[in-house]
């Protein structure tokens, strides 16, 4: 009778191919590739991506009527979904300033004064607003150094400017117009939630 041992066969290593330090280099680049693809998404990426969190956003605002709540859910949508960026939430308008709402990224900056910074100039002229490069944006509000790029969407209720939606990226040149469309379409399904709700 065979006799049986409580010791684990050891495990053999498979007989595999030994990796040449070429074919090391070929798979490390290969990843960054891809990882580089997935931090910058390509342009014919974008509509599809931004289509995707319009259906993922009504999902999060269905059957819900709390504006902070909703605000909040759609900032850390916006933060947790785009790649390159360290900054995404409001700023809702308060007599002639606006004022921090909920948000995801480092502590910002709580008032903005209209026509200051990205976010006040985008307000005071009831425009999205690209900044391809910070550092070159008279006025630019800065609140995270890691910042490069920015894009500011404001927000209205019929004619009414309610505040902006600001979003930062470490990334020069990170925000183009297919951006703009979408995260302007992201906000009018924000918006037309709230004042479905009475908001
Ligand atoms: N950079 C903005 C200020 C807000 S933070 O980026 C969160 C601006 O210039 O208005």
């Amino acid at each position: 009778m065979p006799s049986r041992s409580a010791k684990p066969a050891p495990t053999k290593r498979p007989a595999g191919k030994k990796v040449s330090a070429a074919a090391k280099k070929k798979a490390l680049t290969k990843r960054s590739a891809a990882k580089l693809r997935a931090a910058t998404p390509q342009m014919d990426g974008k509509p599809k991506l931004y289509a995707s969190l319009v259906v993922q956003l009504l999902s999060l605002l269905k059957d819900e009527h709390d504006f902070v709540a909703n605000a909040a859910n759609m900032s850390a949508l916006l933060f947790n979904s785009l790649p390159n960026v360290n900054w995404a939430g409001f700023y809702f308008l308060q007599g002639d300033e606006l004022v921090l709402g909920p948000f995801q990224g480092n502590p910002a900056c709580v008032r903005i004064p209209m026509g200051k910074g990205v976010c006040g100039v985008a307000a005071q002229q009831c425009e999205t607003i690209i900044v391809p490069n910070v550092h070159e944006f008279p006025g630019h509000i800065a609140c995270d150094v890691a910042s490069n790029s920015e894009i500011v969407v404001p927000l209205f209720d019929g004619e009414r400017l309610l505040g902006v939606l600001d979003l930062d990226s470490p990334t020069i040149g990170r925000f183009d117009d297919q951006d703009a469309e979408g995260l302007n379409e992201l906000v009018t399904v924000f918006v037309a939630h709230e004042e479905g709700l009475g908001v």
